[in-house]
């Protein structure tokens, strides 16, 4: 009998001092599409996640104590955002978590994250139902609304183009929102979409769309769509003879993006988030850094992630604590806050409301062309 109550109390000790040792880190979860068909997203904005959480920790970390990131790949897999995202909460005991960067899988795991309250901050999905999934649910981006309007002044002030045909992914809900925000604004600055076409991610074969496309004789294409996708639409367009500009948002930014698409891509146009050339000191400072670390210049997934880290690592610090309400509310009173993609306000809805750059790729590189002031 002794014995036994003996070992039950050592056990109970050992609990005590293993749910210690689990609090001398702050715990921060983060899902993300490191493998599959938009790996190079997933990549890399945990890679600019990393590099903000291991300067963060460098300075001494926050409340005294290092930041742990637990990370998790969904393979870029509807249904695996899910599972990844519970298993973060309720394994893993995170405070918070960021991710992701594709609209259709932070849409996912929102309803999750804010049904547990566990604040959640999507580093780079645009589409605007995701910050409506609850107020745990924040964004370090702009959404879709201005990024649709922007590129339909885009299309009518710089391309000069009043008859514009889009092709869309179905499957995704960034690319049906930016469609519908491009089309309506638009068609309220006069312009006139003269053929819409639609496609489901991860075909192969676009050219039935094409030659609808191409026959009703558009300015320009837009094709609000993932790197992978886009690629290969780009490279048929041009094989059916499509010579007019081609543009598109920020799901276009791969480093894979002009090796998919060909030397079609030569003169083609997206909206994003960052430029690594712009001179402000952070950017400069953030590029500089993470070619250091990793060899290769950053893009503006990699720099929103870097960006998320940081927001979410002021928050806790303004908290005081890592109570996930007091976090919660800590997050939605961001303002003015420095970050390498702009200065950051969150806003009622728990959105950021900064600039977007164009960019038009140039002997196969992204380059710069203009900044869009919201
Ligand atoms: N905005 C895109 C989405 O919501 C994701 C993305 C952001 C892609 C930034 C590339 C760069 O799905």
């Amino acid at each position: 009998m002794r014995r036994v109550r003996h070992s039950v109390f050592a056990l109970a000790a050992m609990l005590v001092l293993a749910s210690d040792a689990a609090q001398d880190t702050i715990r921060i979860g983060e899902f993300a599409s490191l493998t599959g068909k938009e790996a190079s997203f997933g990549q890399y904005s945990h890679n600019g996640t990393t590099l903000a959480i291991e300067e963060i920790n460098a300075h001494g970390g926050v409340l005294g104590k290092k930041i742990e990131l637990i990370y998790e790949d969904d393979q870029s897999k509807s249904g695996q955002a899910a599972t990844v995202v519970r298993k973060l909460i309720s394994r893993d005991n995170v405070v918070a978590i960021l991710g992701e960067v594709a609209s259709s899988r932070s849409l996912e795991a929102a309803p999750i994250c804010q049904a547990e309250k566990v604040p959640m901050i999507s580093p780079a999905s645009t589409n605007p139902e995701v910050t409506e999934k609850g107020d745990y649910i924040f964004r370090a981006c702009f959404t879709d609304a201005f990024q649709g309007k922007l590129l339909a002044e885009f299309a009518t002030k710089t391309l000069k183009a009043k008859k514009v045909a889009v092709l869309k992914d179905v499957k995704s809900d960034y690319s049906v929102g930016l469609a519908r925000n491009f089309i309506s604004s638009f068609k309220t600055a006069g312009g006139e979409i003269i053929s819409e076409r639609d496609f489901s991610g991860g075909d192969k074969d676009f050219r039935a769309q094409l030659t609808t496309i191409r026959a009703a004789n558009p300015e320009a294409v837009f094709v609000p769509a993932y790197y992978t996708d886009v690629g290969l639409i780009i490279r048929q367009a041009r094989q059916l003879g499509i010579k007019v500009p081609m543009f598109g948002g920020d799901g276009w930014e791969s480093a894979n993006l002009a090796q998919i698409a060909g030397s079609g891509i030569e003169g083609a146009y997206f909206s994003t988030h960052f430029s690594p050339e712009a001179a402000r000191h952070e950017v400069r400072e953030f590029v500089k850094n993470f070619k250091a670390k990793y060899g290769f210049p950053p893009d503006a997934m990699a720099a929103l992630g870097y960006d998320s880290a940081l927001i979410l690592a002021d928050a806790i610090k303004r908290a005081g604590s890592t109570d996930r309400q007091k976090l919660r509310d800590a997050i939605a009173t961001t303002k003015d806050f420095t970050a390498v993609t702009g200065i950051i306000t969150l806003d009622p809805s728990r959105n950021a409301s900064k600039s977007a750059v164009i960019l038009q790729i140039k002997d196969g590189k992204f380059t710069y062309l203009e900044t869009i002031h919201p």
